[in-house]
């Protein structure tokens, strides 16, 4: 249930290429106050994307990076195409000219209106806030399932991709991560600062707390990596039933067994092109434990109670269960 792949890895590998060869505190441009990667997001991308109009029929995945977008992104393109094949609309889905990068964020001016002449269903992935979101995607009652994981490994796996993909500055110490994923406004630091203590798609813990807003809305459906982790094959059947995609036991267990780590991780040359061996790392719980100092888990801890602790997101998380030292 291979939808084409050759746009998602003709554009990741341009980017790689283009970010060889620029200087660290080139990577990035801020724009409404959050860093992007030049290579792959513009202003004016952001400005054209106004234009899309969402449908009460898209699937939409919100997750920020690194918390394993690519995988529920597999997930929910596979139940779309499984049943597209099942309705017979199999070529529509698979041909190559109609398809687009399957992150929002990230494309061309035209890509919007392109997109506005694409047939149902539309699976779309974006790691943006809510309010930076097209205003249709809530007018328009867009479904969305949002994707949330422990923060300490949301963390650690950003700072190995960072360190792995060139599109992102990279950081000499975990340390120098720890301090740039942990700060939150921008206003306060010169603009060279901020390339240094800020991650691409802003503060994390903001994140959250944006999202959690939306997390009662009964077009939004959260879940965790770490439930998907525990039992892959409830979650995919939720997920089905949350879009009103209906497939039978069989065919939802082929998405199961497609979107295990080692199935993905197998197939990701040809998924993800030379990002597959960056992206699939350890795909696990708890890798935090390699990588924090006692000091590092007391200010994620603070933090997490500060921001996120007691709303419906932070009770989802079960911080307890999978950050505590
Ligand atoms: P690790 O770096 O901890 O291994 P994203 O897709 O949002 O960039 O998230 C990447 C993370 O999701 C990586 O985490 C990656 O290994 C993990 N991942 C990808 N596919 C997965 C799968 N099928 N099962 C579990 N984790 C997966």
């Amino acid at each position: 249930m291979e939808k084409p792949r050759k746009k998602f890895i003709d554009v990741v590998d341009k980017a790689m290429v283009a970010a060889n060869t620029m200087d660290r505190d080139e990577l990035l441009f801020s724009y409404k106050g959050i860093l992007y990667p030049v290579t792959v997001c513009s202003p004016e991308v952001f400005k054209a994307m106004e234009s899309l109009e969402a449908r009460s029929d898209d699937v939409i995945l919100a997750g920020y990076p690194k918390s394993g977008t690519n995988w529920v992104g597999q997930i929910l393109s596979d139940l779309v195409a499984t049943f597209e094949k099942k309705m017979q609309n199999e070529e529509s889905i698979n041909d190559e000219d109609l398809e687009e990068f399957p992150y929002l964020e990230v494309g061309d001016t035209g890509k919007y209106e392109r997109m506005n002449k694409l047939p149902s269903r539309r699976v779309i992935f974006t790691h943006l806030l809510p309010d930076n979101l097209p205003r249709s995607v809530f007018q328009n009652k867009a479904k969305i399932l949002l994707l949330i994981r422990n923060p300490k490994d949301v963390a650690t796996s950003f700072y190995h991709f960072s360190n792995g993909m060139s599109v992102l500055p990279s950081y000499e110490t975990w340390d120098d991560f720890f301090i740039a994923f942990m700060t939150e406004k921008s206003t306060v630091y010169s603009f060279m600062i901020i390339l240094f203590y800020l991650v691409p798609w802003g503060s994390y813990f903001n994140y959250l707390s944006e999202w959690n807003k939306y997390a009662e809305d009964e077009n939004v459906m959260t879940i965790t990596y770490e439930e998907l982790k525990e039992n892959r094959a409830l979650g995919v059947k939720n997920i089905a039933a949350f879009f009103g995609i209906s497939l039978t036991e069989e065919e939802l267990q082929g998405v199961v067994e497609r979107s295990s780590f080692q199935s993905m991780k197998e197939n990701s040359l040809k998924t993800h092109g030379a990002l597959g061996s960056i992206l699939f790392r350890k795909g696990g719980v708890s890798d935090w434990k390699s990588l924090f100092n006692e000091d590092q888990n007391e200010k994620m801890d603070k933090a997490f109670e500060e921001h996120i602790a007691g709303t419906k997101l932070g009770m989802k998380l079960k911080y307890d269960v999978y950050c505590r030292a």
